[in-house]
């Protein structure tokens, strides 16, 4: 076998052979087929695609590439959740002490932004002391302690996709539903989950932009959830205004905590639970009460303790930004309009996100929201306030806002679309 014979081959429209799949991706793991191979032949796909059963074998493949991980030592059901990524969603970060606190064990393996949506990690490590990074053993001490851990994916999981993912993202080949879908499954069917939950996020602040790519995505990943044994669903979910009314790492944080607490924005509210409800009936937890664990407080002493575990402290002050711009409202009338990319991208020109791996971010940075599309507008009034600890990037910032608010007469009837769109299964 050679790496230009399936290149040539995928070039010219054809379906690759599984013994193709199995050696390229074993080839290119062990350093054999080099990265300029495997870009044109990651361009070859996202150009003529792969029918189901090549993505099913590429999938099968990437996990073969590494370690899988068991949790059935485990006394408690399995669920997991993945979001394919927007702007302003924290929902991880509730919804994981969340769902523990309702008897299901959360293995939560998340990542680090990269553009203009915001990573998991990165807003967790605004909280004093906590740590993503932990050893198979520790993380299965904190899911047998408290329930849920929230962590880092240890080197040695889906191995093709961690060096494949690295060089589409400088290949121009990200945008591809059998890459994505296949990079997303072989992360999580390793990780060893029992059920799992999508976030299939659609709208501007997302990968998918329509609801018809949105729904192809999660059927796919759901395809192959269920090929793998691991009994998966999917919501489709609005993100074409940022979830919530922040976007920033500790900004994120402290609108987690008011939901934990029983507040915060309705939005995040309602996907929190929904998200929870479909974890729960996944892990054959059918009548567990998340909104009762919200109400009551067993939610947040899960989170307290969740944090202390990974060496953070629940009560320390979080990260502020030095520097505020505040924009004001230029209409009055109804907003129907909060573009979700231009503010995730607004936030990472103020610093709270990274252009390359190896950038730092700032964990005060950020953008909050003092009105989302619907809501009545006076001329004049603050609309969004920006905080960097740069405030050169204030310019770049607005300049990203340009043109992403729109507004309507007082009088016009306006309703914003829900924030569940459709449900997989
Ligand atoms: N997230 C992933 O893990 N992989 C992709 O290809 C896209 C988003």
């Amino acid at each position: 076998m050679d790496a230009i014979s399936v290149i040539r081959a995928k070039r010219d429209g054809t379906r690759l052979t599984d013994a193709q799949i199995d050696w390229i991706i074993d080839a290119y793991t062990r350093g054999e087929v080099a990265d300029e191979q495997m870009s044109a032949l990651a361009m070859a796909i996202f150009l003529n695609g792969m029918d189901r059963s090549e993505i099913a074998r590429w999938t099968a493949a990437m996990i073969a590439s590494g370690e899988r991980m068991d949790f059935s030592s485990l006394p408690r059901p399995t669920a997991d959740k993945h979001s394919t990524g927007g702007v302003g969603d924290k929902i991880t970060l509730p919804l994981a002490p969340l769902v523990a606190a309702c008897g299901a064990a959360v293995p939560q393996l998340s990542g680090r932004g990269l553009g203009h949506t915001g990573g998991t990690l990165d807003k967790l490590e605004s909280i004093p002391g906590w740590r993503a990074q932990l050893s198979g053993d520790d993380m299965l001490a904190v899911l047998r302690d408290v329930g849920s851990v929230i962590c880092a994916a240890g080197e040695g999981l889906a191995r093709a996709d961690k060096k494949l993912y690295a060089l589409r993202d400088v290949t121009g080949t990200v945008e591809s539903i059998p890459l994505i879908a296949s990079s997303i499954m072989s992360k999580k069917i390793a990780e060893g989950t029992g059920s799992l939950v999508l976030d299939v996020k659609v709208g501007s602040g997302a990968f998918m932009k329509d609801i018809g790519s949105a729904r192809e995505l999660a059927t796919t990943m759901v395809g192959l959830g269920h090929d793998h044994g691991v009994r998966t669903t999917a919501l489709l979910t609005d993100m074409s205004t940022p979830l919530g009314l922040t976007a920033g790492n500790a900004l994120e944080v402290r609108e987690s905590v008011e939901v934990l607490a029983g507040g915060g924005p309705a939005d995040v509210v309602e996907l929190t639970l929904a998200l929870a409800r479909e974890m729960l009936d996944a892990a054959g937890l059918k009548d567990a009460d998340p909104a009762g664990a919200l109400a009551d407080g067993t939610a947040m002493d899960h989170w307290r303790r969740m944090i202390a575990a990974q060496g953070g402290d629940p009560d320390a002050p979080l990260p502020v930004a030095r520097e505020h711009h505040v924009l004001h409202a230029e209409s009055t009338g109804v907003l129907t309009r909060l573009d979700a990319y231009a503010v995730g991208l607004a936030a990472w020109r103020l610093g709270a996100g990274r252009a390359r791996k190896e950038d730092p971010v700032q964990a005060g940075a950020g953008i909050e929201l003092h009105a989302k599309p619907g809501d009545h507008i006076t001329a004049g009034q603050p609309l969004l306030t920006l905080h960097t600890a740069t405030p050169s990037a204030f310019p770049y910032a607005l300049e990203a806002l340009s043109g992403a608010i729109d507004y309507a007469p007082a009088n016009t009837e306006f309703t914003t679309d829900p924030i569940v769109l459709e449900r997989i299964a």
